[in-house]
């Protein structure tokens, strides 16, 4: 169901998709949202396995100085060693000082309080963690019950040149209220009508949603493409452009539990593009990179509230 008000004038930049607009379903939008679907679709997200792996910060913000988080109930360190990416538990096991202190010397973390030296052998019950990094995202694996696998459950990104950005924010909530958010699109042009002009959905079944949608770029000035939503993996939840100026992009939505009722949203969006330029406008990453997490964050700032408030529902009335 359109939101776009005949009297409203869109003007489409860039190439629209090809295929016609088929919507998959009638009726309102709010009629179409059923929280039945949603749930289904959120219960078969939830029983696929993740082999362990827990996405935890964009991989550049990690260097030789280790930095804390709170990753599916523990406090963890995380810290490049000579450009590999390591993870440890973050409390030294000689008396509790936390290492976000400790010094990297020779594979090792020195402890800040007493020197104790800890190494790849670990110490006692202290070990270090796998940890993986993919280019773009920093993952620790945790031995959580589900099948360790070597490294995450990853959805296909673009190849050739492409621009990511991350950004992570903490909500109250669980990680199914965020994948739950992501699996109703129906809310996105009302919700959110300063980044959505018209938004259809095209597919919805078991594994995956369609829509087409026209994002806002300023004004009236919108593009419009064909996206899938799919979850790869039990915390995550991955948009890509199918059809339209962009296709091959994906925006990555990882749920990442951090304690009870508390997650982290770890969001990359990596871009493409088939047009010119897009490999000068890659390398201009930082100034572009800033742009589209900004977006990003003005659109997980409603969407976090959205989460928070399905948690709270559920919570009151447990
Ligand atoms: S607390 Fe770390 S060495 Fe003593
Ligand atoms: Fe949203």
């Amino acid at each position: 169901m359109s939101l776009r008000r005949p009297t409203d004038r869109l003007l489409y930049l860039g190439r629209r998709p090809r295929t016609p607009l088929t919507p998959a379903l009638s009726g309102d939008d709010w009629a179409q949202a059923s929280p039945a679907r949603i749930e289904r679709a959120l219960a078969r997200a939830r029983a696929l396995p993740a082999g362990g792996w827990y996405a935890v910060d964009a991989s550049r913000l990690i260097d030789g100085n280790p930095r804390a988080y709170a990753v599916a109930g523990q406090r963890l360190v995380l810290w490049r060693d000579q450009g590999t990416l390591r993870a440890a538990p973050e409390a030294c096991p000689h008396m509790g000082a936390s290492l976000v202190g400790a010094r990297v010397c020779d594979g090792a973390l020195v402890c800040p309080w007493h020197g104790l030296r800890l190494g790849s052998g670990g110490h006692g019950a202290w070990r270090p963690l796998p940890a993986h990094d993919d280019g773009v995202l920093a993952w620790v694996r945790v031995d959580d019950g589900d099948p360790p696998t070597d490294a995450p459950i990853l959805a296909p990104r673009p190849s050739g040149p492409c621009l990511d950005a991350v950004i992570r924010m903490e909500a109250r909530c669980e990680p199914a209220d965020i994948l739950a958010n992501r699996l109703d699109p129906w809310h996105g042009a009302h919700f959110h009508p300063y980044a959505f002009a018209d938004l259809t959905v095209t597919r919805a079944d078991d594994e995956a949603l369609e829509l087409r949608v026209a994002y806002r770029i300023a004004g009236p000035l919108v593009m419009e493409v064909d996206a899938r939503f799919h979850c790869p993996d039990r915390r995550t939840i991955v948009m890509t452009i199918i059809d339209g100026d962009g296709a091959g992009s994906v925006v990555e939505t990882h749920a990442t539990p951090m304690g009870p009722g508390r997650t982290a949203v770890v969001e990359a969006t990596i871009a493409t593009s088939e047009r010119r330029g897009f490999g000068v406008a890659a390398r201009l990453g930082p100034l572009l990179r800033g742009m589209v997490a900004r977006q990003a964050e003005r659109l997980w700032a409603d969407d976090i509230a959205y989460a928070e408030r399905r948690a709270w529902l559920r919570w009151r009335d447990s």
